[in-house]
């Protein structure tokens, strides 16, 4: 039996590291949360199950031959309707029998659904940064003209979110983003153009998606989170820092005009910050593993190592300028990760593509959804461009580096 404050959620990415953990969540509190709706990519086996567990009215898949072994799988007289493509995540976003929309695609791809789910007026609980990064202004004045909620889910801005009380944002001097550093915190400069994919996957406190597990290794994750940072709490970028804490247990923290600094402390587990962005404005019970201050040890705090990794400043430049500069940054990227997890492309040529791309593409400051479109679009065409001329110098001193063949996906048709 559902208790008077039930959501009926819409889940974007279902399949994925933030979707199951969201789904972890509704385990534990039925009597809250209700699934309505569900989207993935490509992973229609996975969907299958969670669609026998969870009983939504209606899923979807990006791509459309998926959907269509979905709907098969399901059979005839299944009473889910499968949706694909684009249009079938904007169904599923704008959802009439779901409240609430949790956005946890990974990449640019999620902002048209986030836009959606505005249109359609549903709380958001988001995870997927990189709408924000690619159009933090349209999401966030198209959030205030709608009276929508946007719910921080990324760990770094739900404790900036729970530690700031109402009325509390004008006396904010500055936040402070903690970040763990990543699987390469220590490693020799000289060393990074030789790690493996493999290696940069291991991230030593959070199991993430592919995706966000190479952005923490290149601090871009922390970058597009400076980003995030900006658009949710309205803070200037030279006022956002960030401090390498390894053990991950403060998520960040503010500093007030008075010199006192609240933080949010909690054990590295993401069901935690899913959680209180549903249960806002109350706290729900959660049997997660609890931080012992007695067995801590020391937590400590160190600088990022902003020349080591350039993907840092890179986000700091790309927010500063602002315009259409994240956006083309993001997509680039986005690119670039993906050759770097195909093994077409070296670690730190990662920096060194998106560099590229930003500077060799036109600066526009005013957007819209459908420059961005295009801008998201063009970006990736360039990045691809860059990373093949590097593979084609490397190529001629090193015969045995396979060529690379471009990029998919992005903010989608
Ligand atoms: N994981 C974390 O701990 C964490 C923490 C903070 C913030 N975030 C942010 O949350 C987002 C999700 O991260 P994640 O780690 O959960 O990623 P993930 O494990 O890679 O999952 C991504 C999800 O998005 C789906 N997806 C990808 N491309 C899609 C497309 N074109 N159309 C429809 N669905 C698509 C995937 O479906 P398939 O499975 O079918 O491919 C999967 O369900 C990212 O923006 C990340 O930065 C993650």
């Amino acid at each position: 039996m559902k208790t008077a404050c039930s959501r009926r959620l819409a889940i974007l990415g279902s399949t994925g590291s933030i979707g199951r953990s969201t789904l972890d969540v509704v385990r534990t509190h039925r009597d809250r949360l209700e699934v309505v709706g569900l989207a993935a990519h490509n992973n229609w086996r996975k969907l299958h199950k969670q669609i026998e567990e969870f009983r939504p009215a209606v899923v979807a898949l990006y791509s459309e031959e998926a959907a269509a072994r979905l709907r098969e799988a399901l059979g005839p007289s299944s009473p889910v309707a499968v949706r694909a493509g684009m249009a079938g995540l904007l169904e599923v976003a704008g959802l009439a029998a779901a409240d609430t929309v949790v956005s946890a695609l990974v990449g640019a791809v999620g902002l048209r659904p986030v836009l959606e789910a505005i249109r359609a007026r549903k709380k958001i609980c988001l995870a997927n940064k990189e709408p924000l990064v690619v159009g933090g202004k349209l999401v966030m004045e198209a959030a205030r003209a709608a009276a929508v909620p946007i719910l921080p889910v990324d760990s770094e801005h739900s404790a900036i979110f729970q530690c700031l009380d109402d009325g509390e944002a004008r006396f904010v001097e500055r936040l402070i983003i903690t970040a763990s550093g990543g699987p390469f915190r220590c490693h020799a400069a000289e060393r990074l153009s030789e790690v493996t994919p493999d290696e940069a996957l291991r991230h030593p406190n959070w199991e993430m998606g592919g995706k966000i597990t190479i952005d923490s290794a290149t601090l871009m994750n922390k970058g597009l989170e400076v980003i995030e940072a900006h658009w949710l709490f309205g803070v200037p970028f030279d006022r956002i820092h960030v401090v390498v804490h390894p053990q991950s247990i403060i998520h960040s923290m503010i500093e007030f005009q008075d010199g006192s600094i609240l933080a949010q402390l909690g054990s590295p587990d993401m069901r935690l910050p899913i959680q209180y962005a549903l249960s806002h404005p109350e706290r729900w019970a959660a049997s997660g593993k609890r931080v012992d201050l007695l067995t801590l040890g020391s937590l400590t705090f160190e600088a990022p190592r902003r020349e080591t990794f350039p993907c840092l400043e890179l986000a700091y430049e790309a927010g500063r300028r602002g315009g259409n500069l994240p956006c083309l940054m993001n997509a680039a990227n986005e690119v670039a990760v993906e050759a770097f997890l195909d093994r077409r492309l070296g670690f730190t040529d990662i920096p060194r593509v998106i560099k590229a791309t930003m500077d060799s593409l036109p600066f526009t400051p005013d957007l819209t959804l459908a420059s961005l479109l295009e801008d998201d679009a063009r970006a990736r065409r360039r990045a691809a461009e860059v990373i093949a001329t590097l593979n084609a110098a490397r190529h001629a001193s090193r015969p045995n580096v396979p060529t690379p063949t471009g990029s998919e996906g992005g903010l989608g048709p």
